[in-house]
């Protein structure tokens, strides 16, 4: 089947779709990317030419290439133009209707082969398959903030999810370049299982340790050997987005260190967001 992916869809064109898009296009596949309205959509689009043109002034990457692979791009508002897709990536919202809809629409435009793969971290790939009739075609293939630059991907397999379409999502995540790993469908997967009570440990270290925001990142870096400091890391992936995938994951577990610290929902809530909003942790230009 991977060998057959010859024409993929990515629905959500924020900081992970568009990277998940950069990736395909790369990779050589057409590219077909849905956002809900032009503008965001053209965003997206200034977004990846950017990345692109940095990795030929940097001499890693060929004008004509970057030229084809700008090319693959098409963008639409319409999901019906993901019809003839063989795989759709979807990274919309966290929150599990608009993602158990969007499949239902998606079961109905696209080809009965067609793999659905989801970019959740956080939640259930089982639940967010369990409203269509076809859920053996949906997986997760959980990529990492910077997509194009983080080398793993999650290759998730629900309850429900075919040897088929896993297997297919696995060998593509390998087409793009990427080191998949297979996991089942439990909260938080592998890395974030680990990650996010360890990121709210470092928060909650920040008032018990009477640590500055620099120091703490200094320690993680240098004595533990991160290539970013967790304050950094926070707003690297979005507070907002870290509070949310606590909430998810607190609300499966139970387990305290789950929960996001009282700073992180207070920032979150002040829109303290991180680089994407100018000001987490630190303060961006
Ligand atoms: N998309 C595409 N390209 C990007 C990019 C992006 N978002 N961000 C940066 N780049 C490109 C840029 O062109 C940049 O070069 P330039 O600055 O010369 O233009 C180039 O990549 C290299 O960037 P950096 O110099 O910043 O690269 P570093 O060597 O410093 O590495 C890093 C950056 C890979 C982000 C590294 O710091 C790292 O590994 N940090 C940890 C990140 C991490 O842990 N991510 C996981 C978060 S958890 C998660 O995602 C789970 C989810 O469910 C929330």
């Amino acid at each position: 089947m991977a060998s057959g992916i010859r024409t993929v869809g990515v629905v959500g064109l924020g900081a992970m779709g568009a990277g998940i898009a950069q990736l395909c296009l790369e990779a050589g596949v057409d590219t077909v990317g849905r956002e809900v309205t032009a503008e965001l959509g053209e965003k997206a689009r200034d977004r990846i030419a950017h990345f692109l043109a940095r990795k030929v002034e940097k001499g890693q990457l060929a004008a004509d290439a970057r030229d084809a692979a700008v090319a693959r791009l098409s963008l639409t508002t319409d999901l019906s133009a993901l019809a003839g897709c063989d795989l759709v990536i979807e990274a919309i919202v966290e929150e599990l209707a608009p993602k158990q809809e969007l499949f239902t629409e998606l079961e109905r435009i696209c080809r009965a082969d067609a793999v659905f793969a989801t970019n959740t971290s956080a939640l259930s790939v089982t639940e967010i398959a369990s409203t269509i009739s076809s859920p053996e075609r949906v997986v997760g293939m959980h990529f990492f903030n910077p997509a194009p630059l983080m080398p793993l991907v999650e290759i998730v397999r629900a309850e429900r999810s075919s040897d088929d379409a896993f297997d297919a999502a696995y060998a593509f995540g390998e087409k793009l370049g990427k080191h998949p790993i297979r996991c089942h469908d439990t909260p938080g997967f592998v890395v974030n299982r680990v990650l996010i009570p360890l990121l709210n440990d470092c928060v909650r270290v920040l008032d018990e340790a009477r640590v500055s925001v620099e120091d703490l990142d200094a320690g993680m870096r240098h004595g533990a050997g991160w290539p970013m400091g967790p304050c950094e890391l926070l707003d690297l992936v979005g507070i907002d987005v870290h509070v949310h995938a606590s909430e998810a994951l607190w609300a499966k577990l139970r387990e305290p260190r789950m929960a996001a610290p009282a700073r992180l929902v207070a920032m979150a809530n002040a829109g303290l967001h991180g680089r994407k909003s100018g000001r987490g942790f630190y303060t961006y230009a």
